[in-house]
């Protein structure tokens, strides 16, 4: 599928990537803190809470979802990872990484939004507040660094949005799920069943998603990070799994086990963002020597 067949305008109907974000935390507001901090909101939500959400939404959101669910197919998926995932488009470091990120232009306002350097400092540093190992405070720090798919083109739909499984059915819990009606994988009958083209606990590592800034970044950092980090990583964006509870029929052990520290890592990812601005230069001694620890000098992306 090539990308020229999409116009300027319907790669970027947001305005800015964190108009998705903001959505999302829309639909999963934050719990009182007596919760506890890895507490997710009740996954037995009303589906007609989940409607209200979708009617309400803007107008540049439900077009971006309606993009993202009419365009990821299970062609479209493995395009994308023979497209991208030879990681031979440039060489950078982790912090090179963050600096090219934040050359990402969009309609945020400079005054009050933070830079995307900045999100991924104050996650890193809320994480780092909290106690939590190095491994973790370092994956706070990188785990948006796969929207530089922007930078090399990628309209919005295919870098972010929430996730989900191609080649399968698609959970009723997918928020906007009316517009997979307009997928073309829905006239694929071997896709349209419960397993689709998987078999039943096959791991996710067999599953095909959504493709999109989780699963690039995963590729980019996997031989240097412990599981936990990379199961963060890699499925931080599947909210139908680790906040609606759905597709565990094609999990493993193993994945059951990790998705914990997903939905340990969740709370930082949404809730973290406050206007207040890190001081990232005070910041940048501590977060190369993280770095250093963990990756070398260049990465390939
Ligand atoms: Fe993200
Ligand atoms: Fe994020």
């Amino acid at each position: 599928m090539a990308d020229q067949q999409y116009s300027t305008a319907s790669n970027a109907p947001l305005q800015n990537l964190e108009e998705w974000e903001d959505f999302v935390k829309q639909r999963y507001p934050e719990l009182p803190a007596n919760t506890g901090p890895f507490q997710t909101t009740n996954p037995h939500k009303q589906r007609e809470e989940f409607r209200n959400y979708e009617a309400t939404a803007r107008p540049t959101v439900r077009e971006f979802y309606r993009l993202n669910h009419r365009h990821q197919t299970f062609a479209f998926v493995q395009a994308k990872k023979r497209e991208f995932l030879s990681l031979d488009r440039r060489k950078m470091g982790i912090w090179e990484a963050m600096e090219f990120l934040n050359t990402l232009v969009d309609d945020s306002d400079p005054d009050t939004d933070l830079s995307q350097l900045e999100h991924l400092v104050q996650t890193a540093e809320q994480i780092r507040k909290d106690g939590h190992p190095r491994w973790f405070v370092l994956t706070g720090l990188v785990h948006d660094l796969g929207k530089i798919l922007c930078l090399f083109g990628q309209p919005q739909w295919a870098v972010v949005g929430d996730t989900f499984p191609v080649g399968c059915a698609w959970s009723d819990r997918i928020v906007f799920h009316e517009f997979f009606a307009q997928n073309p994988d829905a006239l694929e009958a071997r896709y349209q069943t419960r397993l689709g083209i998987y078999s039943e606990g096959c791991g996710l590592d067999n599953v095909h998603l959504s493709w999109g800034h989780d699963e690039y970044l995963y590729h980019v950092v996997k031989d240097y990070l412990p599981d936990e980090a990379l199961h963060m990583i890699r499925y931080h964006s599947f909210y139908p799994a680790h906040r609606e509870g759905e597709y565990t029929y094609l999990m493993n052990d193993r994945d059951k086990a990790m998705f914990e520290w997903v939905r340990a890592f969740n709370p930082y990812d949404l809730y973290t963002k406050s206007h207040q601005r890190p001081k990232v230069p005070e910041l940048q001694p501590f977060y190369q020597e993280l770095i250093a620890q963990y990756f070398p000098a260049q990465l390939r992306w």
